[in-house]
């Protein structure tokens, strides 16, 4: 068998934009995390996922909403998602919001967004995956921050 350390696994990935997933507990309170495990899955009809770490503390909060919104960070936006991957329990603080389905609260000024509705949960061994049907999609022209082998990157063209 081979074993894969973490460390090693996450640096031969290729790189990844990077996201903040939101959403909102049947409390009523907004809940957001840095994810870029961000992928798509279908696009007729519109399928997207992400997954989260069995440990995170928000793990129980993003389990029981039932719509969850991913922004796509654009290439200033590092701090931004500095803010959402750490401890902070004013994260959304300052921020210009908007609210969708369910009372999300979705962040403007990104690069893309997608709001969706949870169809699916899956045991990801020491993930859950959660699959969302796309019900809206929006666009803004900015280049998207990446994410790879740990560190932040930009998009540079190939000419
Ligand atoms: C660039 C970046 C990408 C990340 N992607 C994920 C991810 O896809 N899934 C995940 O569970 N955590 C991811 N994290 C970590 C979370 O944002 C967060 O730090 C983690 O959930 C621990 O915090 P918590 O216990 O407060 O949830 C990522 C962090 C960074 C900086």
């Amino acid at each position: 068998m081979i074993h894969v350390a973490c460390v090693t696994l996450s640096a031969a990935l290729p790189p990844a934009g990077v996201t903040i997933v939101t959403a909102c507990n049947p409390e009523g309170e907004d809940i957001g995390r840095t994810a870029n495990s961000f992928s798509s899955v279908s696009l007729d009809p519109p399928m997207v996922l992400w997954s989260l770490a069995k440990t995170s503390i928000g793990q129980h909060d993003f389990h029981r909403a039932q719509h969850f919104a991913v922004h796509v960070l654009g290439e200033v936006q590092e701090t931004l998602s500095g803010l959402f991957a750490g401890k902070a329990a004013d994260r959304f603080d300052g921020l210009s919001l908007t609210r969708g389905a369910d009372g999300i609260p979705v962040i403007n000024g990104c690069a893309a967004r997608f709001e969706c509705r949870t169809v699916h949960r899956y045991d990801g061994r020491d993930h859950v995956i959660f699959v969302g049907e796309v019900l809206t999609v929006e666009r803004a022209p900015r280049r998207p921050l990446l994410f790879h082998a740990g560190r932040y990157g930009r998009l540079q063209a190939a000419d």
